[in-house]
């Protein structure tokens, strides 16, 4: 039986990572193989390194909530079956990124910043007459406040009159460019894309001048340790942060690598791999690419990823999916959960809402994938795309 109840609220997001950036890449594959080391390398001066400092494009977030049409419903008869949801996006923002107080170490291998990142609506790739000051009914995160946090939540002596309201409805009121960005009562005054209750991380990556195959590996971020972060169990590889941002691999890349690339919002690497029979790779403006895609096992529930359950026993912890309660803006405060969008590859009894793909369900239009020049590691193309959502417990909240 499901011991759990699962609304899908949240986000689809999906990074774009491609128009300008093709034509002022163009040149690199030229250079000839034995200046690339030379020219990929991080290091002051460089075209690479102004790159890096500054992302020529925006990428871009697209976001989708699924809003409740029918709130009274479940709030007469608590049947999750009979809720509608009524899709509404996407609401696109453009995302600029510069990183700041860059510091090379002394000898060069490794190189520290932070990062400044600013959101501009972008009217023209957003659904037609959507605004960021549309005001959408979304689950109420009342229902995911972790367990802990619930008991004082819903203790009279604390209890207010907006809390007592927001325990009424399965619904709640929410400003699109609010939860994005701004503060919030959605998420206790934090955002999806602007966390300003916590200072801007430190992040440290590799320059490739000792050993050019980790170019851009992230050595570490924020708090992270020894290449650990600190948020899942330390027993298995979750904490491992493998890989890059995703903007940039490591050069002279072949159809048989496995790549890795670290996704903070979720506080997870993803595994990348090529194969013919799943994706195609492609050519970008005449450039060829090797395209990698998210295999379905980063979300599986294999023994590797045994390390994500935050629930004493592994058994309550569903197929394909994470629990963020002690990650990104959810820590420790709710249980709020992430997979691939629209529920693949799910088992059936997950899968059965009464929300469906608007498209046929295929890697391209609902994977995560990058498309690199292979000589060069440089990304032309990239989608990343996640969907979250407020866990239910059965009587959590009666
Ligand atoms: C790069 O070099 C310029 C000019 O010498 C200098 O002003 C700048 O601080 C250097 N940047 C880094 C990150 O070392
Ligand atoms: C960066 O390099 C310096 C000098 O080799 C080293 O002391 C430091 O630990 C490195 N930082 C990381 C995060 O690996
Ligand atoms: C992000 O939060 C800060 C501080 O609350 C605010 O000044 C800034 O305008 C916010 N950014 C956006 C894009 O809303
Ligand atoms: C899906 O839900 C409906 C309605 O609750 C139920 O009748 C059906 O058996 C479910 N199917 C599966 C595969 O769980």
């Amino acid at each position: 039986m499901n011991k759990f109840i699962y609304i899908s609220v949240g986000v689809v997001g999906a990074i774009l990572l491609v128009l300008g950036a093709i034509l002022h890449w163009a040149v690199i594959p030229k250079i000839i193989h034995n200046k690339v080391i030379d020219q990929m390398q991080l290091r002051n001066g460089t075209e690479a390194f102004e790159r890096f400092s500054k992302l020529p494009v925006p990428l871009q977030w697209k976001m989708t909530f699924f809003e409740i049409s029918n709130p009274e419903e479940f709030d007469k008869n608590k049947d999750v079956m009979k809720l509608k949801f009524n899709e509404k996006g996407p609401y696109v923002y453009d995302e600029h990124r510069e990183k700041y107080e860059i510091e090379f170490s002394k000898d060069g291998f490794n190189v520290s910043y932070k990062e400044k990142r600013d959101y501009v609506f972008n009217a023209k790739l957003s659904g037609k007459g959507l605004s960021p000051d549309d005001s959408l009914k979304l689950v109420s995160p009342v229902f995911g406040i972790v367990s802990q946090l619930l008991s004082a939540y819903t203790d009279p002596r604390y209890m207010d009159a907006s809390i007592k309201k927001r325990i009424q409805s399965i619904a709640t009121d929410v400003v699109v460019k609010e939860i994005a960005f701004g503060t919030n009562d959605y998420l206790l005054s934090k955002s999806f894309f602007n966390d300003s209750t916590a200072p801007p991380l430190v992040q440290v990556v590799d320059t490739g001048k000792k050993d050019i195959s980790q170019l851009f590996h992230f050595l570490k971020y924020g708090d992270s340790e020894n290449g650990k972060q600190k948020v899942w169990n330390n027993v298995g590889p979750c904490n491992d942060i493998k890989g890059t941002d995703a903007v940039q691999f490591k050069p002279f890349l072949t159809e048989q690598d496995h790549l890795y690339a670290f996704e903070p919002m979720i506080c997870k690497s993803f595994k990348l791999v090529h194969d013919p029979k799943v994706m195609q790779s492609t050519s970008i403006k005449g450039i060829d690419t090797i395209r990698y895609y998210a295999t379905d096992d980063n979300f599986a529930r294999i023994p590797e990823n045994q390390c994500h359950c935050t629930e004493k026993n592994f058994d309550l912890c569903p197929a394909d999916l994470l629990n963020l309660n002690n990650c990104g803006v959810a820590k420790g405060m709710m249980d709020m959960l992430v997979s691939s969008p629209y529920f693949q590859p799910f088992p059936e009894n997950l899968r059965n809402t009464t929300i469906h793909a608007p498209l046929p369900m295929t890697y391209e239009n609902y994977g995560t994938y990058v498309d690199v020049e292979p000589l060069t590691g440089v990304v032309l193309n990239a989608r990343k795309r996640l969907q979250l959502y407020v866990q239910l417990k059965r009587g959590s909240i009666k």
